[in-house]
């Protein structure tokens, strides 16, 4: 596994860096080089991962996301975090947790009976490879494949040749990577070196066969850079590139400048979508998906519905619990409770999944009950009240006529 603290920043980065207009935030290492290659076509032990594929293994599953460590190597500008050394749970803990979850698919399953419940564990942090045991918690997971998949999302920069290798044989349904613009934009907001390292692990990750999805998180200063990225993924072989709009907590509790107003989020849907329909145009196997919060209005298709706290439950290193890491409302702790019994007793997840609940702004919109507010983590952040509709959607009532909600953040 390359180590981060060895490795040299290269000039031109540097010089980057030092004229980043979000200066200030820590970078730290840099290696590998970037290169351009063809668009992409796939290796043929690529196992295919198509939309239609996850949508039918997980139409009835539910999702574990897991922050099993707080720390990183990097201090990207946008970052929820802000705590990089929160507690974490010993291995044996980890194993409790994979434990808990099983039990909640058990009672699901039993209360969906017949259909089979299945579950997904996507395995994140922080940065999840600084663990020293990550490899032996993905060799449990990997055993486990008849309860559940598994996928993991990671910042790349520690992963070579090696390390995909071994992952290819770990089979993770996915390896997500983050890249948020062109090099210079990219390094600006990750740090110095980050975009050749992140381009270098992606090669890596293609070449052994392991599917792959390139993550942005769109904010003002990004946001016409996506097609880039979006073609860089072409280029590179990745099963799909998406993006998220920026929740501005933790780090990014600065960027509140950066979210978009609901005309700047129509017009990045709009970015979206030319990048989707240039990559079909050149048969790209390269999926560009459009399927998050209010995506559906300029992409088409179904419409998203948030999943927090319904089919997603978010556990944080040091046991919290959250409907969402970008929602970070604590409805308790694995020491404490048991997942089942909050998953079930937890008045706020019970609201959360309450289908019959129009988000306010929403009661005119012929989507109310499949969109259901659209980014809730974003209403929650912008207003205060994850039941207010999303401040980027242009359909629902203004902001201002929405009123303050009885949550509060408690973490
Ligand atoms: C917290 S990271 C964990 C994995 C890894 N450290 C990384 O950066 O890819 C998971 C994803 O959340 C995104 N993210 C971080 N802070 C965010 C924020 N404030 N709003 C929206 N997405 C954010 C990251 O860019 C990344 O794609
Ligand atoms: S976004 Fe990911 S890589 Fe960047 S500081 Fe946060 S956890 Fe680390
Ligand atoms: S008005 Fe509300 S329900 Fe309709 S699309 Fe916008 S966020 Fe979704």
């Amino acid at each position: 596994m390359a180590d981060a603290g060895t490795m040299a920043l290269s000039f031109r980065a540097v010089a980057a860096y030092e004229s980043c207009r979000f200066n200030g935030i820590g970078a730290r290492s840099n290696f590998g080089r970037a290169s351009s290659s063809q668009c992409g076509i796939l290796p043929a032990n690529l196992r295919a991962f198509s939309r239609g594929e996850w949508m039918a293994q997980h139409a009835r599953g539910l999702f574990l996301q897991w922050h099993i460590t707080a720390r990183c190597n990097l201090r990207c500008a946008h970052c929820y975090q802000e705590d990089y050394s929160q507690d974490e749970f010993g291995f044996h803990d980890l194993l409790t947790v994979v434990e808990q979850f099983e039990e909640l698919l058990d009672e699901v399953g039993r209360e969906r009976a017949p259909f089979p419940s299945r579950g997904h564990i996507t395995v994140t942090g922080g940065e999840p490879f600084l663990r020293g045991d990550f490899l032996d918690l993905l060799e449990v997971l990997s055993s486990k494949k008849e309860r559940f998949s598994f996928s993991v999302l990671t910042n790349g920069t520690l992963i070579d040749g090696a390390m995909a290798r071994l992952l290819g044989k770990l089979a993770p349904v996915l390896v997500q990577v983050s890249i948020e613009g062109d090099k210079a934009t990219n390094d600006c907001i990750r740090g110095p070196g980050t975009f050749d390292q992140t381009v270098t692990a992606l090669k890596h990750l293609v070449r052994a066969g392991v599917p792959t999805a390139i993550s942005f998180t769109a904010q003002r200063e990004n946001a016409r850079e996506f097609g880039a990225v979006a073609k860089l993924g072409q280029d590179l072989g990745v099963t799909f590139v998406w993006a998220d709009r920026l929740i501005p907590w933790g780090s990014a509790s600065t960027l509140r400048g950066q979210t978009f107003t609901p005309d700047e989020t129509r017009e990045f849907f709009e970015t979206m979508y030319a990048a989707r329909a240039g990559a079909a145009r050149s048969f790209c196997r390269t999926e560009i998906r459009m399927h998050r919060a209010l995506q559906f209005l300029v992409g088409g298709g179904h419409p998203y519905r948030c999943t927090a706290g319904d089919t997603l439950i978010t556990v944080q290193p040091n046991g919290d619990v959250f409907p969402c890491r970008r929602m970070p409302i604590r409805v308790g702790n694995l020491l404490e409770n048991p997942l089942v019994e909050l998953y079930y007793k937890s008045d706020f997840l019970r609201a959360l999944r309450d289908r019959n609940r129009i988000s306010k702004g929403c009661e005119g919109c012929r989507h109310a009950r499949q969109c259901g507010g659209g980014l809730r983590c974003l209403a929650y952040a912008v207003t205060g009240d994850p039941f207010a509709a999303d401040p980027g959607c242009w359909h629902a009532r203004s902001g201002s006529e929405v009123s303050q909600s009885r949550y509060s953040t408690t973490v």
